[in-house]
């Protein structure tokens, strides 16, 4: 069984098609919380209503959110193998990154290394993919490390967006893309599938 966390500050609909994906298989993933820096984001919703822990985190101490230190504690505890990005649109703190090398994943909204970085996040890349008049736009699962959107790719899937007239248009396209490929990127976590190689990652058959 692999034991995940998912992290989200949004409306959630990556969090709601893994979640989908695991009922309609044979349960060899459990989300076991849910962490957000918005108290009032989709993904809480989805998390109360699917009985799972939802977890508010700040860098900085606050009343009511926990810190990355107390998560990190928690997550050892509860024996989290993987920490999945989706639409989590914080920095996660370097710490945090460095203790869980190679278990955080994160989804970007496109086909990097293009239209990744600081600022890169949302409708703000779609809008740059549609400005560079680019006639493909994609997905990209990869792996967390202290740069924004630099860490080894994991998997990618492209989409056709030549007819796109909107940012929204590209957003929707690839968002389609978004919910097979993030499902199907922790199944392989699941399976033991996925290896690193110096510096490409290989997925078993
Ligand atoms: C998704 O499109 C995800 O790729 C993007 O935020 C959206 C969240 O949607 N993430 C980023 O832009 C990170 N750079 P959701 O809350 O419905 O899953």
């Amino acid at each position: 069984m692999l034991k995940i966390v998912i992290f989200a500050s949004g409306r959630g609909s990556n969090l709601q098609a893994i979640l989908n994906a695991i009922n309609s298989s044979n349960k060899k993933v459990v989300i076991s919380g849910v962490v957000s820096n918005n108290k009032d984001c989709g993904a809480f919703e989805i998390a109360r209503n699917n009985n799972i822990s939802a977890y508010l985190v700040s860098d900085s101490r606050q009343e009511g959110f926990f810190t990355y230190d107390e998560l990190s504690r928690i997550f050892v505890k509860e024996n989290i193998d993987l920490i999945v990005l989706a639409g989590f649109l914080k920095k996660i703190p370097d710490d945090f990154v460095e203790f869980y090398e190679n278990k955080i994943i994160n989804i970007h909204p496109a086909l990097l290394p293009s239209f990744g970085g600081k600022g890169m996040y949302g409708i703000k890349v779609h809008q740059a993919v549609l400005n560079s008049s680019a006639m493909v736009s994609g997905a990209t699962v990869h792996f967390v490390n202290k740069v924004y959107d630099d860490g080894l790719i994991i998997a990618q899937e492209s989409v056709d967006i030549a007819n796109c007239v909107s940012a929204d248009e590209i957003a929707e396209r690839v968002l389609k893309i978004e919910h097979k490929l993030l499902p199907r990127v922790i199944d392989w976590f699941a399976d033991g599938k996925i290896s690193i190689n110096k510096n490409r990652v290989r997925i078993a058959n």
